[in-house]
């Protein structure tokens, strides 16, 4: 299958950013970019330099393929803080200022969830590649209105997350695809825990558990099993105000608490739940999470993903050949969440491409927007987007 051959190769490349520069795309938008012709580094502009920046810049500034020239936010300390700690020569406090300002090539784009729609386009249109955190954009409508623009204009658009290039979806994609788990009839997968407080924008309309937790559940089992045809779902409401940090009380606008149903076809149910309001020993920290967050079971055998999908510590498997459970896919290799928008600019810089694709991200948002909808109406809503991994 062209999307296995896709990954493995990635994974077979990548080997710990070393990059043999030969796999030049036949995307059109990456022809000018072959490694004889192309700049060495890609110029990078950073918009958001809240909490997740400070996961993204460390990455970026190790990243051979990347130059970090501008960074700007709305609140001008935090770009100027990001602009001192990484030594980027240029902040601005307005996407307006910045896409006038010093010449970059890739935007990457870390700012509030419901902000990132508007950003994408205006820099799409600037003649920017763009690298989103997720959601890409507020509905399936916009998303693909962003990827058609990007198209019109030859310029790439990414959105995370990133986790299909992990070793360990690679190892359950290839177990799967060896059949090793026979007739696949279900999967489970669930990310929760006590919810943000340093930013209201997770409650409001737009935000929830499901765009910024349940989004990587999502992406791996529709990865995994393929993407879905129809979702049912139930959200709720747990705690209707949060205090958050430096702005006192503030009304939940949106779910806190999901449950989803994906029909992937050929008789495979996928069931993915989310929440702000889940009890977790660990907090943030995934490198401490040892069960299983995703388990997918066939006829022949059973497959548990230890840890989160962001930060994967194994795969457990066991089969009717070898049915005691067994850890496999251990090494994570140079794999971190936060790595996305460095192996954006490396495809940039080298035109060796990338398994991460925008027509994912997209699927992932329609069954988001499916989701809410299933809730509202109480029905099983079908799904018109699809993708090739
Ligand atoms: N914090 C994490 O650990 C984490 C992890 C993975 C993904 N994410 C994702 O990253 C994104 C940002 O989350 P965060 O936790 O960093 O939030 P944050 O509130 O800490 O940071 C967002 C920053 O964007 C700035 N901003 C908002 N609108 C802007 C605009 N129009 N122009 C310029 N700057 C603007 C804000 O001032 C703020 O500094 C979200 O999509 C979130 O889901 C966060």
């Amino acid at each position: 299958m062209k999307s296995k051959t896709t990954r493995r190769q990635f994974l077979k490349n990548h080997s710990r950013l070393i990059v043999s520069g030969s796999l030049l795309t036949s995307r059109p938008s990456l022809r000018g970019y072959a490694l004889e012709n192309s700049p060495k580094r890609i110029k990078i502009g950073v918009i958001g330099c809240g909490s997740v920046s400070h996961s993204y810049l460390p990455h970026l500034a190790k990243s051979p393929f990347a130059e970090l020239v501008s960074a700007c936010d709305i609140i001008p300390e935090r770009a100027a803080a990001q602009a001192r700690n990484f030594n980027i020569p240029n902040q601005y406090p307005h996407i307006d200022r910045m896409l006038a300002g010093a010449p970059f090539d890739l935007l990457v784009n870390l700012t509030d969830m419901q902000e990132h729609e508007h950003l994408n386009k205006q820099a799409i249109e600037a003649g920017k590649h763009v690298w989103s955190e997720k959601p890409m954009a507020n509905s399936l409508a916009a998303g693909q209105t962003l990827i058609d623009l990007a198209r019109k204009k030859g310029v790439r658009l990414w959105g995370a997350p990133a986790m299909v290039v992990s070793p360990q979806f690679d190892f359950m994609a290839r177990t799967l695809a060896a059949g090793k788990l026979g007739r696949v009839a279900a999967a489970h997968a669930d990310y929760g825990h006590t919810g943000p407080d340093w930013s209201s924008f997770f409650y409001e309309k737009g935000g929830g558990s499901l765009p910024d937790l349940a989004v990587y559940n999502l992406t791996t089992l529709t990865g995994l099993l393929g993407p879905a045809r129809s979702v049912v779902a139930m959200t709720s409401i747990v705690t209707p105000t949060r205090t958050i940090r430096g702005k006192g009380e503030v009304n939940v606008e949106t779910e806190d608490n999901a449950m989803a149903l994906m029909d992937h076809g050929n008789g495979v149910i996928s069931h993915v739940q989310s929440g702000f309001n889940y009890f977790n020993p660990h907090g943030h920290d995934g490198s401490e999470e040892k069960r299983h967050t995703i388990s997918i079971v066939g006829t022949q055998g059973f497959m548990g993903l230890v840890g989160y999908d962001w930060d994967p510590q194994g795969v457990d498997l066991a089969t009717e050949n070898q049915p005691t459970l067994t850890r496999y896919a251990t090494d994570k290799g140079d794999f971190v969440w936060q790595m996305g928008a460095s192996l954006a600019a490396e495809c940039l810089a080298t035109g060796q491409d990338i398994p991460i694709t925008p027509e994912h991200a997209l699927h992932v948002l329609e069954i988001i927007q499916a989701i809410h909808e299933s809730q509202k109406t109480g029905l099983r809503i079908p799904l018109q987007s699809t993708f090739v991994l």
